[in-house]
């Protein structure tokens, strides 16, 4: 598995992984044609220079996205992240999470957050195993980790 930052040259792998999206979306009853397209991603998260998108490759095969910009000058925030069916379970989510969550570090934000939606076992499990803590909303959970520069030295 590798995982290098998205650029104009992905925009065929980002669409394809967009029409998955769509699919999975229609047989949930979820899909919004409004939200599931590649315009929308290009004009809500591509064309921002403050949100940071990156890509997870399989054998070759770009199967994964995760998609984050900053919330507030102290925070980053998770905007979406999507694996492709037949690569989860891999570790892949993991690894582009972790990927970001570094940025988000480097960049010197002080807070990553990630709202998934109280349906979402698996985005649920894959945060809580990862250690984020959990706040309570109506909607939805809000999964937040501080960004320490030196958390490695506090741990050791
Ligand atoms: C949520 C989602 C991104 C998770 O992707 P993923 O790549 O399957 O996630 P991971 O592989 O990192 O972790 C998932 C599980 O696989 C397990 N796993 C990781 N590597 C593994 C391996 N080599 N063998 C077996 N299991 C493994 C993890 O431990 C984890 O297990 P758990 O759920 O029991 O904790 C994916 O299911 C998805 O795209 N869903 C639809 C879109 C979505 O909901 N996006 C989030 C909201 S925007």
């Amino acid at each position: 598995m590798d995982i290098k930052e998205y650029t104009e040259n992905n925009i065929n792998d980002i669409s394809r992984l967009i029409d998955e999206i769509k699919t999975e979306d229609v047989e949930n009853n979820e899909y919004d044609p409004d939200l599931k397209n590649i315009k929308h991603y290009q004009e809500t998260y591509f064309n921002d220079q403050k949100n940071k998108t990156f890509l997870a490759s399989y054998t070759d095969n770009i199967v994964g996205f995760i998609i984050g910009g900053e919330k507030d000058s102290e925070t980053f925030e998770i905007y979406m992240h999507y694996v492709s069916k037949n690569y989860r379970k891999k570790g892949i989510a993991k690894k582009l999470k972790e990927t970001i969550t570094e940025y988000a570090r480097t960049h010197n934000y002080k807070e990553i957050h990630s709202d998934v939606l109280k349906t979402n076992t698996e985005s649920i499990r894959l945060n809580i195993n990862a250690g984020w803590d959990k706040q309570v909303f109506p909607e939805f959970y809000r999964f937040v980790k501080k960004l320490c520069k030196n958390e490695d030295t506090i741990a050791a």
